[in-house]
């Protein structure tokens, strides 16, 4: 006789009912984050602050709302957007990011799906801490085109070549430089770092590349393995990709350019192997310093020592 199948236990079975505020919804909400284990991150890392938005964007309330947004009691057309928003977090683990089709990053909206990584780069950072006035930009790997479009902000007279392998990482990059009013200084190139990019002298050249180790990304969390592949794999030790930057940018980058790399844990693998390069290291809030600064002059020098 065939076994009957245990009845799927549902996570939204305690859902709060008709009444109830959204200061409840947010509770019920915050708490599934730790029963069901979801991993954070991508949007926030902070359980409280990404069930929130979540709320407010299922139910078209401004991200700006007050406290007093949570004595609302939500209608039935709201409870079932709601329950629908927690469903496909909780149940489908899907990222807060592609459910509402959109991430922040730098004050600016960026339109996102899952041909791209979810912008959170500590880019933000360092970018709104650059000084000069670089006239010609490169940002290689560039996905959805967020670093490109707030390098472009941040210098308004700089043309900026953002560089991706991806043709749909792309797309959400040619619709964010749209959206920004940006295509006639953000260019988009399809390209394996810079080999279909026409060689240029850049001022500034920066990457957020694919850092992870492979067989990090084989043991991700569900919300991590729904972003591409292609955006967090570098390879068997995380460095394929920053090895050929570094070979091709000794060519392109102006002697007095910078060039400014985000690495994530693998600051003493790089400190080990460019170990010539002198890299610098920039502070970040949190303390993760992992964006390196190497200048022109010093690529070309470290260049020369392996020639002679
Ligand atoms: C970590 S994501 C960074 C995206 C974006 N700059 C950001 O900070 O959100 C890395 C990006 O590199 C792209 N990529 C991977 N390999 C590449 C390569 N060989 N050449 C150019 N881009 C590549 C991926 O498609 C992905 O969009």
């Amino acid at each position: 006789m065939a076994r009957r199948r245990p009845p799927e236990r549902d996570p939204l079975a305690g859902a709060p009912g008709a009444g109830a505020t959204l200061g409840e919804w947010l509770g019920f909400a915050e708490a599934l984050y730790g029963s069901e284990g979801l991993a954070l991150g991508q949007v926030s890392a902070d359980a409280h602050d990404e069930a929130l938005y979540l709320i407010l964007c299922a139910l078209g309330l401004p991200l700006g709302s007050g406290p007093e947004v949570l004595d609302r009691r939500p209608s039935p057309r709201d409870r079932s957007a709601l329950r629908a928003v927690l469903r496909r977090r909780v149940v489908g683990r899907t990222p807060a990011a592609y459910i509402t089709g959109e991430a922040w990053l730098g004050g600016l909206r960026f339109l996102v799906d899952r041909r791209v990584i979810i912008p959170r780069s500590y880019f933000v950072e360092i970018i709104a801490g650059l000084r000069g006035s670089p006239a010609r930009i490169a940002d290689v790997c560039t996905g959805s085109g967020c670093l490109a479009i707030l390098l472009a902000r941040r210098f308004p007279g700089a043309a900026v070549d953002a560089i991706d392998l991806s043709g749909p990482a792309l797309e959400v990059a040619r619709m964010n430089v749209r959206a920004h009013r940006l295509s006639r200084r953000v260019i988009l190139h399809r390209s394996d770092v810079f080999d279909a990019v026409p060689a240029r002298r850049y001022d500034l050249i920066i990457c957020n590349p694919p850092y992870e180790p492979s067989a990090v990304c084989d043991a991700l969390a569900p919300e991590f393995l729904s972003e591409p592949r292609l955006a967090l794999d570098g390879g068997a030790d995380g460095l394929d990709i920053i090895r050929k930057l570094l070979r091709q940018a000794t060519a392109l980058l102006a002697p007095r350019g910078r060039l400014l790399i985000e690495v994530g844990g693998l600051r003493a693998a790089m400190d080990r192997e460019f170990a010539a390069l002198g890299l610098r290291w920039l502070p970040t809030e949190d303390g993760a310093d992992c964006v390196c600064l190497v200048r022109g002059e010093d690529l070309r020098r470290a260049a020369q020592r392996v020639r002679s």
